[in-house]
This record gives structure tokens, sequence and C-alpha cells, in this order.
């Protein structure tokens, strides 16, 4: 869709805009807050959708996390172009966005995985995200042997990391009285972001 001529220059980066209805959706009481509907494509380039929470928004973009070699996992690695959106109920508030992912390098991932809980990170080894597994025993038992295989500290599998999504065109979205709903849009100008009003 071409920028029209009517597009102003915004006020604030749409990253902060996200921030600050991210910390709003928490105070808010929203059980999830920072859960994302990721889509992604296949190698037929069909959509396939799921929801990864979003773990940190900088300038730079949006990341989240998962196994590598799961479904999303090896449809990012075939084609980076994906769709988010996030829905905040309490607030009734929408956010989409499209753009591209990139890997993080093994540094963040690092520091990231070890933030987590030590039955996070066993599960991180044990699961074989997205491959079909006869009985739930079986995971259980995946668990506690990955459990007796590292008693001390877990180490981040090489197949699970994390990804940084950069986002080219942004959508904000408010629920108002009637369906006369508020929406807007940001995208990058040649100084600075743009933005200007969608209808409803
Ligand atoms: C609220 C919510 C948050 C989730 N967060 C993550 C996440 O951060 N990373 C992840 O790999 N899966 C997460 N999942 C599970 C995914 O939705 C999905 O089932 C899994 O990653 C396998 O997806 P795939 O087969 O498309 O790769 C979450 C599910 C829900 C409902």
């Amino acid at each position: 869709m071409p920028i029209p001529n009517y597009a102003k220059r915004a006020e604030e980066a749409p990253t902060t805009w996200l921030s600050r209805w991210l910390r709003e959706a928490e105070a808010s009481g929203e059980l999830n807050p920072t859960a994302m509907a990721l889509a992604t494509l296949d190698a037929s380039g069909a959509p396939r959708n799921r929801f990864v929470l979003c773990k940190g928004v900088t300038d730079e973009g949006l990341r989240f996390f998962t196994n590598l070699e799961s479904d999303k996992g090896i449809e990012l690695a075939r084609d980076q172009r994906v769709s988010v959106a996030f829905y905040w109920s309490i607030l009734r508030r929408q956010v989409r966005l499209d753009g591209t992912v990139s890997p993080l390098d093994a540094a963040e991932a690092d520091a990231y995985f070890a933030s987590r809980s030590r039955l996070s990170n066993l599960g991180a080894w044990a699961s074989q995200q997205s491959r079909p597994i006869e009985t739930r025993e079986e995971l259980e038992v995946a668990v506690e042997a990955v459990s007796e295989r590292f008693t001390e500290d877990v180490p981040r599998p090489p197949f699970w990391s994390g990804f940084r999504l950069r986002a080219e065109s942004w959508e904000f979205w408010e629920d108002r009285p009637g369906r006369i709903h508020d929406r807007w849009v940001l995208k990058p100008g040649e100084e600075g972001w743009l933005i200007w009003r969608l209808q409803p």
C-alpha cells in the first residue's frame, strides 16, 4: 500500500509505543501480555501460525526464542518473512507487525537461556519440538534422562536459540464504541517514522 501524502512524522518510534502498551497490558492484569501470534510460511508458501512469547523490545526489534529444529525453526531458516499480532483483551488493543527475522548471536541466546528455570531448560533438551511422540510418558522419561545428564547447570542446546524481528510495517488498533475503532500505521520514511490512519 502506498504511503498517503498526508502521512505525518511520528512523534515516537513504534518500538517505544509497543513497549508502553506491553507495560500497560501487564499492569491491567492481562495473563500473558507478551504472547504474540507468529505467522511463518511453509515450503509451499502457505501461512502457519502459533503463539510465542516476546522476550524484549528494543530499537533493534523484538526477540523470541524457540527450538531451531521445530516446524517454525525450519520455516524461518527457509523464509525469514513473518507477521506477528498481539491482542490484549482487557485493554482491547491489537498490534500487528510485518517484517523479517534474523538469528540472535550465541552470546545473547546463552544469556537468555541461563535466565530460565532448570525445568524449562531440561524441557528444551528433552523435547524434539514439533515431532510426533507416542506417549506423554516417553517425554517424561526424556526429561528425567537429561536431568541425570546435567546435574548442575544446563547448557543451551545447539538446536535452541532466538530470533530478532525487525518490522517494516506496524499497525496499532484500539477498540472504540460502535466498532468505529482507531487504527494507525507506522512505516519508515526518509527521516524517521511516518504515521497515518486506516479506516476500521
Ligand atoms: C501463550 C503461549 C506462549 C508460547 N511461547 C512459546 C515460545 O516462546 N517459544 C516456543 O517455541 N513455543 C511457544 N509456545 C508454543 C508454540 O505455540 C508452539 O506450539 C510450538 O512452539 C511449536 O510450534 P511449531 O510446531 O509451529 O514450531 C507458546 C504457546 C503459547 C500458547
